[in-house]
């Protein structure tokens, strides 16, 4: 059996408790919105039980995906953004919006991934746009990824746009609905990962 990219395939992980929910931001850009938005989704993830981890592809030695046949010559950082996003049970992520869909670096990370790290979980997508438009466009190729990745994500979307000037000096975004709705998204992603992963409520992040 290989899978679409005609790789063995590999099982879908099942992560075992606590609830782990983390953000991908596909930002490249020295000091960018979409890390921004991800840490305030995040904030709502956590308020939920969830531990949770952001890994910034900006910070990251990600190569193209070439279908190389030893997997084991990608950097280092490959196996750990395969290993943070397998061991999570809800996955936030987040894009700027380039020329109407999402960045090539969000894009290459996803080709780099697959079912082992999606099937069966909770996603929440983040989009932000420099334009007045908003990014919906963007949110729904990332949703179309996401499907054939067999991930569940959630109906709820947050498009963030005028983005620089969406965020106070605070860190804070100057729209509290924005903010309220992140937060919101943050909270889903965690509580229907939960309920699809059996996990207790009680189960405490370490
Ligand atoms: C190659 C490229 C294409 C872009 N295309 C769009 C676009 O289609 N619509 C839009 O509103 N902004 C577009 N922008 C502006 C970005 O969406 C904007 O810079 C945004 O803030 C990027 O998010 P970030 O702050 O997380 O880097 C584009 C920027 C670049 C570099």
């Amino acid at each position: 059996m290989t899978d679409p990219a005609g790789r063995p395939a590999r099982k879908p992980s099942h992560p075992p408790a606590p609830l782990r929910v983390v953000a991908l931001s596909g930002a490249l850009r020295a000091h960018n919105m979409t890390r921004r938005a991800l840490e305030v989704a995040l904030r709502g993830a956590a308020s939920e039980g969830a531990q949770t981890e952001l890994l910034d592809l900006s910070a990251m030695e990600i190569p193209f995906c070439d279908e190389r046949p030893d997997e084991s010559t990608y950097p280092p950082d490959v196996q750990r953004l395969r290993g943070a996003v397998a061991a999570a049970h809800g996955i936030l992520l987040g894009s700027p919006e380039y020329h109407g869909s999402m960045s090539g670096a969000l894009k290459n990370a996803l080709d780099l991934l697959g079912f082992e790290q999606f099937e069966g979980k909770m996603v929440g997508l983040v989009a932000v746009a420099g334009g007045s438009q908003s990014a919906t466009g963007t949110l729904a190729h990332m949703r179309t990824v996401c499907r054939h990745l067999h991930a569940w994500v959630a109906p709820r979307q947050v498009s963030i746009s005028r983005a620089k000037d969406a965020f106070g000096a605070d860190g804070h975004l100057k729209d509290p609905d924005h903010e309220e709705r992140l937060l919101e998204l943050g909270r889903e992603v965690a509580h229907y990962a939960r309920l699809h992963f059996g996990l207790q409520k009680d189960a405490a992040p370490s």
